[in-house]
C-alpha cells in the first residue's frame, strides 16, 4: 500500500471518530466530555510535591513541559523517559482521551508533573490545599487565537471551526473550549499574588529562552551551569522540537490530530496574527483587553 493511502483501520477509525460538542462548566464553556466527567475531576487528589504546568490552549504548553522534564531530569533529554510528551507529563483533563486518564494519573508514581488548561476558579481544590507550585504560561490573545484556530481544524478531539471570522468572534466571546481568554490570563494573573505560581511569557521565552529557563530553574530550586543551560535552550528551540516525534504530537493517530490538515509544530513565533486579523479585528481584541485586563497590571506584547 502506498504511504499516502490511510490504511483501513485509519479510515474507519477517521469515520467513527465524532468530533465533541460545547457546554458549560460553572460558566465556562467545556467540551462534553469533560463535563461528563466534572465531579471525578474536581475530587482529584494533589499532593503537596506536584507541579502543575497551567495554560490557555496554545500558550506554548509542550514548549514548557519539554523544558521542565528536562530541567528535572538533570538538564540530559537523554534522561528523559523515550515516550511522547504527553505520557511524560500527562494532562488532567485527559479522561478526555482514554476512560481511565485519571485513574492512571492518581497512580503515577511522585513527583508528579501534570498539564491543565483549567481556568483558576475550575482547578479542583486539592492543588491549592496542598499548596503545589504552578508555573502559568501566557501568549499574546492574537497569536494564541491564530494558533487555536489551526489546532481545532487538524484535532478531533475539539469542535471543527466554520471559518476563521467566526472562530474569532466566538474567542473574543469565550465560547469555545476552555472558555475566555481574558478571564484566564487574568485569572491566573490574580492568582500569583496568593500562591507559588510562576507566571512566565511565551513572547519572553522567544525573546531570550535561556532567561526564562532559569528563572524555571529557579523557581524549581534547581542551578544549572551554562552548558547545561545551552543544551535546553538548543533542544527546546522551535525547529529542534517541531522534528522530534517526542514532542511534535506526530505519535497521536492520524484520526486524532491530523497533521496534513495543519502540523501541530506550526509556526511558532509572534505576530503571525497579522496574517489573519483585519484591522478591524485587531482593533477590537485590542479594546476588549483594555476593558477586561486594565488595571490588572497585565499586558502583552504582540510583536517582538
Ligand atoms: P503556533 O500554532 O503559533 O505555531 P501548546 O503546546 O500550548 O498547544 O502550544 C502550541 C503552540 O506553541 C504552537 O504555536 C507551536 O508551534 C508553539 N510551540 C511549540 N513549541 C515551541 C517552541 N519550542 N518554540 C516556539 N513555539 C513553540
Amino acid at each position: 500500500m502506498s504511504g499516502d493511502r490511510p490504511s483501513k483501520v485509519t479510515e474507519v477509525s477517521l469515520s467513527s471518530f465524532k468530533r465533541p460538542t460545547l457546554v458549560e462548566v460553572k460558566g465556562v464553556t467545556m467540551v462534553d466530555n469533560i463535563e461528563e466527567n466534572w465531579d471525578s475531576l474536581w475530587a482529584f487528589q494533589a499532593k503537596p510535591d506536584d507541579l502543575l504546568i497551567c495554560t490557555y490552549p496554545k500558550a506554548g504548553t509542550t514548549w514548557m513541559q519539554e523544558i521542565v522534564d528536562i530541567l528535572q531530569h538533570g538538564g540530559d533529554p537523554g534522561k528523559c523517559a523515550q515516550v511522547p510528551i504527553f505520557h511524560r507529563i500527562p494532562f488532567l483533563e485527559k479522561f478526555q482521551f482514554s476512560p481511565t486518564g485519571l485513574e492512571e494519573l492518581e497512580a503515577m508514581p511522585s513527583p508528579r508533573i501534570i498539564k491543565t488548561h483549567l481556568p483558576v476558579q475550575l482547578l479542583p481544590p486539592s492543588f491549592w490545599e496542598q499548596n503545589c507550585k504552578m508555573i502559568y504560561v501566557a501568549r499574546n490573545g492574537k497569536d494564541t487565537a491564530v494558533s487555536y484556530f489551526h489546532f481545532h481544524r487538524m484535532n478531533h478531539s475539539l469542535p471543527e471551526p466554520t471559518s476563521w471570522n467566526q472562530f474569532l468572534e466566538d474567542f473574543l466571546a469565550g465560547k469555545i473550549a476552555w472558555g475566555s481568554w481574558f478571564d484566564h490570563v487574568r485569572g491566573w494573573w490574580d492568582a500569583k499574588g496568593r500562591h507559588p505560581i510562576l507566571y512566565v511569557f511565551y513572547e519572553d521565552m522567544k525573546e531570550n529562552p535561556a532567561r526564562e529557563i532559569q528563572r524555571v530553574a529557579q523557581f524549581l530550586g534547581l542551578e544549572l551551569t551554562e552548558s547545561i543551560l545551552n543544551q535546553i535552550v538548543q533542544h527546546t528551540k522551535f525547529e529542534n522540537m517541531k522534528k522530534n516525534p517526542l514532542t511534535n504530537y506526530t505519535a497521536k493517530p492520524r484520526y486524532a490530530m491530523d497533521h496534513t490538515v495543519s502540523p501541530f509544530m506550526r509556526k511558532g513565533t509572534t505576530g503571525d496574527w497579522k496574517e489573519h486579523f483585519t484591522v478591524a479585528q485587531s482593533e477590537q481584541l485590542d479594546n476588549i483587553c483594555d476593558h477586561l485586563l486594565g488595571g490588572s497590571g497585565l499586558t502583552f506584547r504582540t510583536v517582538l
